[in-house]
């Protein structure tokens, strides 16, 4: 096992440092100050690096334009992975190096790149002890992980019949709107140029030419978004089975599917774009034999917003009612109000059982600071990581087979 250098903190290094580093993983690196240090920045943006270089106490000799040459530096233990399109050849770059590496969702779109980062993070577990953590932060939440208690072990044994799973999505400048991003003004052409390139060829090879409009401008919703909710559900239900319909419309603004999971398990799911209306919903209602636990997730952004889970089942009412009373009427010594008759007992008709509706809060702790807490205790304690880079190749594969299952309508 890779051990961190120095004053025995992980020195992190950090590849693509735009809106998201910047909102989440910098701010909560620098809470964190105890177990990480913030060692290096790469970005194609020099003008970025510099002002992030201030803020964080980053060097000018620890930034840097090519993530080679930071994943080949002394500098860094572990590399978090946040650029836009495919996270691969960056994550492999790091493995190569025996580095750590937190990869940011969605790994890639492309299957090949996928079998190659399982490869590469089985070598480098080998080799270098080198932890491999996917960033899949909700399976962090406290709220998640109460009702995972809750419904994963009646899934386990074909009791979760029904999901009911929806993902309503602002604009994500909604959400952006309350964070001071730099927009930087010196990112090459070429580098624009590359990027829709990318694309192109990543929408050739998982949906082939010509693919209908509105499944090709869905696509990347799905991977980039709704790849949450799959493995949300993954993680309540176990791996999805099968896509049993899927179609896509509001010129490739919003979908829904029925998915089949393990167990007999239904899942009817929806992602609705509603544009400028700030309001994030994302919830889970899970159907077992006597229990409703619904799931609504927190805004992610949003410090201090917690997730919730109601759970809804039927329990006895309470038997005796003695102490208001006795059955018969008749008053007796210790009654606290005597004679007065309440029904139950014999001659009553039972009390049956009652509907109770319990809402629970598990924690307010941070869905992100978790993630790199339990990323910190993998490399330091040797704990397995949550979400390794299996996970990520079948979810890639899975949302490839779900996009060509796709109709516009
Ligand atoms: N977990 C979440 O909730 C969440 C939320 C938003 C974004 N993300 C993910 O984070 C990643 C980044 O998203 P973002 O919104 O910060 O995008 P962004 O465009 O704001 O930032 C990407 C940064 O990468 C830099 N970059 C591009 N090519 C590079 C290269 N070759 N080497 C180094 N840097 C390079 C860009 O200059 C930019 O600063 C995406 O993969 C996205 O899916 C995750």
């Amino acid at each position: 096992m890779a051990k961190p250098s120095g004053d025995g903190r992980i020195r992190v290094g950090i590849i693509g440092s735009g809106a998201i580093s910047q909102i989440i993983p910098l701010p909560i690196l620098r809470q964190l100050r105890e177990q990480f240090e913030i060692a290096a920045l790469c970005d194609i943006s020099a003008e970025t690096m510099s002002i992030l270089g201030v803020e964080y106490g980053v060097p000018a000799h620890a930034q840097f334009t090519d993530y080679r040459a930071l994943c080949a530096s002394d500098l860094v233990d572990a590399v978090l992975i946040c650029p836009l399109g495919t996270h691969v050849p960056y994550a492999i770059e790091a493995l190569k190096h025996g580095k750590h590496v937190l990869v940011e969702k969605p790994l890639t779109s492309r299957i090949d790149e996928a079998d190659a980062f399982v490869a590469a993070s089985h070598e480098a577990r080998e080799k270098h002890g080198a932890v491999t953590l996917m960033a899949y932060m909700k399976r962090h939440d406290p709220g998640y992980q109460y009702a995972q208690r809750l419904v994963r072990p009646l899934a386990d044994k074909g009791e979760i019949r029904f999901v009911e799973a929806h993902h309503i999505h602002s604009r994500n400048e909604r959400y952006m709107d309350y964070f001071p991003v730099i927009r930087p003004s010196d990112i090459p052409d070429s580098a624009r140029a590359a990027a829709r390139a990318e694309h192109e060829a990543v929408l050739a090879a998982a949906l082939g030419p010509n693919p209908d409009d509105q499944v090709a401008k869905c696509f990347g919703g799905m991977m980039g978004s709704s790849i949450h909710d799959v493995y949300t559900l993954s993680g309540l239900l176990g791996r999805p089975k099968s896509i049993i319909a899927s179609e896509v419309w509001d010129d490739g603004h919003c979908w829904r599917a029925m998915f089949e999971f393990p167990n007999g398990a239904k899942v009817n799911y929806a992602w609705i774009d509603i544009r400028d209306v700030r309001r994030f919903q994302q919830e889970f209602a899970c159907y077992g034999p006597d229990i409703r636990v619904s799931l609504t997730l927190a805004m992610p952004f949003i410090a201090g917003d917690a997730s919730t889970v109601r759970v809804q089942q039927m329990e006895p009412s309470p038997a005796d009612p003695a102490p208001y009373g006795r059955h018969d009427g008749t008053a007796h010594a210790g009654d606290i109000r005597p004679g007065i008759v309440v029904p139950g007992g014999e001659g009553w008709p039972a009390a049956g059982t009652a509907h109770t509706e319990k809402f629970v809060t598990p924690g307010f702790d941070n869905q992100f600071k978790r993630e790199w807490q339990h990323f910190h205790a993998c490399i330091t304690r040797g704990v397995e990581p949550l979400v390794g880079a299996q996970e990520a190749r079948d979810d890639t594969a899975f949302i490839i087979e779900w996009a060509r299952a796709t109709r516009g309508v």
